[in-house]
C-alpha cells in the first residue's frame, strides 16, 4: 500500500515537471517567434537604491531581462570561462527555468548608457536543515567586461548580491575564488573560510540531465 503512494507520488511529480517543460517550450516559441513583453529574473525591489546611487552616471544594475540575450549578457560572461555557442531560445530555456524558482536564484546585470550589459553577477539561496533550515547565499560567476574593469563595478554588483542575501534572510553569504581575486574579496567585505574542494565528473560516466 506504501509503495503504491509512493510511486503515484513520484509519478504525479514526474507529471508536474512533465506539464512544466511543455509550458518552457511555449513561453520560448513565443517569445523567439513574436515580440513578447520583456520579463525580468526577480523584482527591482530587491535591488538596493544605495548601489544603484553609487555607480557612475548613466548605468543602471537591475535583474536580468528576457532580452539581455542581444544585449550582451553572454559575452560578459566569457570573461570567466566558455559559455558556448548558445542560441536565443537555449538562454530563453535557462532564463524561464530560473523565473520559476526566483525565490532562489537571483542574477543581476550592470547595463551602460548604451544600452549593453557590462557587468553581472549571481546569488544562489540555499535552504539548509542546520541552523534551524537556515538560509545560505552562494555568489556565483562574478564578471565584468574586460574594458571596464577597475571602475568599482564588481564591488558594486558584490554589494548588491549582499543586500539580496540579507533581504532574502540568508545568515551568512560564501563565494569560491582564485587566489588572485582574494583581494578583490577582501574589499567587498569578505574573509577567508577553509578551502573549496572540486570533482569534475569524468565523461565515461553516464550522466543524467536534470
Ligand atoms: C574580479 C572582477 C569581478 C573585479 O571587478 P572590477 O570591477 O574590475 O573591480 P572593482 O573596480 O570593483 O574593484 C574593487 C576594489 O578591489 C580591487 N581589486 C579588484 N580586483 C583585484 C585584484 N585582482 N587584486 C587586487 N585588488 C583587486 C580594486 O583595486 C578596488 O580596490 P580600491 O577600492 O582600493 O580601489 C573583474 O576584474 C572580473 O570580472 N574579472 C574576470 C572574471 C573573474 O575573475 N571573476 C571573479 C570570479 S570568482
Amino acid at each position: 500500500m506504501l509503495n503504491d503512494y509512493r510511486t503515484l507520488h513520484l509519478h504525479m511529480i514526474y507529471t508536474v515537471h512533465d506539464i512544466h517543460d511543455i509550458y518552457l517550450q511555449f513561453q520560448i516559441f513565443f517569445t523567439v517567434k513574436f515580440k513578447m513583453p520583456v520579463e525580468t529574473l526577480f523584482s527591482s525591489d530587491l535591488i538596493s537604491s544605495e548601489v544603484q546611487a553609487a555607480l557612475p552616471k548613466g548605468h543602471t544594475i537591475r535583474p536580468l531581462s528576457s532580452e539581455d540575450y542581444e544585449k550582451g549578457f553572454l559575452d560578459v560572461l566569457t570573461v570567466l570561462t566558455t559559455v558556448g555557442d548558445m542560441s536565443k531560445a537555449q538562454f530563453l530555456e535557462r532564463f524561464y527555468y530560473l523565473k520559476a524558482h526566483n525565490h532562489e536564484y537571483f542574477t543581476l546585470v550592470i547595463v551602460s548608457p548604451e544600452d549593453r550589459i557590462i557587468g553581472a553577477g549571481t546569488i544562489f539561496i540555499e535552504r539548509k536543515f542546520i541552523h534551524n533550515n537556515g538560509l545560505v547565499g552562494h555568489i556565483e560567476d562574478i564578471a565584468v567586461d574586460k574594458n571596464q574593469q577597475g571602475k568599482k563595478l564588481g564591488l558594486r554588483i558584490i554589494q548588491a548580491l549582499k543586500h539580496i542575501g540579507a533581504k532574502t534572510g540568508c545568515y551568512k553569504v560564501i563565494l569560491d575564488c582564485s587566489e588572485e581575486n582574494v583581494p578583490f574579496y577582501e574589499k567587498c567585505g569578505f574573509t577567508r573560510k577553509e578551502h573549496e574542494m572540486v570533482w569534475y565528473i569524468p565523461d565515461d560516466i553516464s550522466k543524467a540531465k536534470l
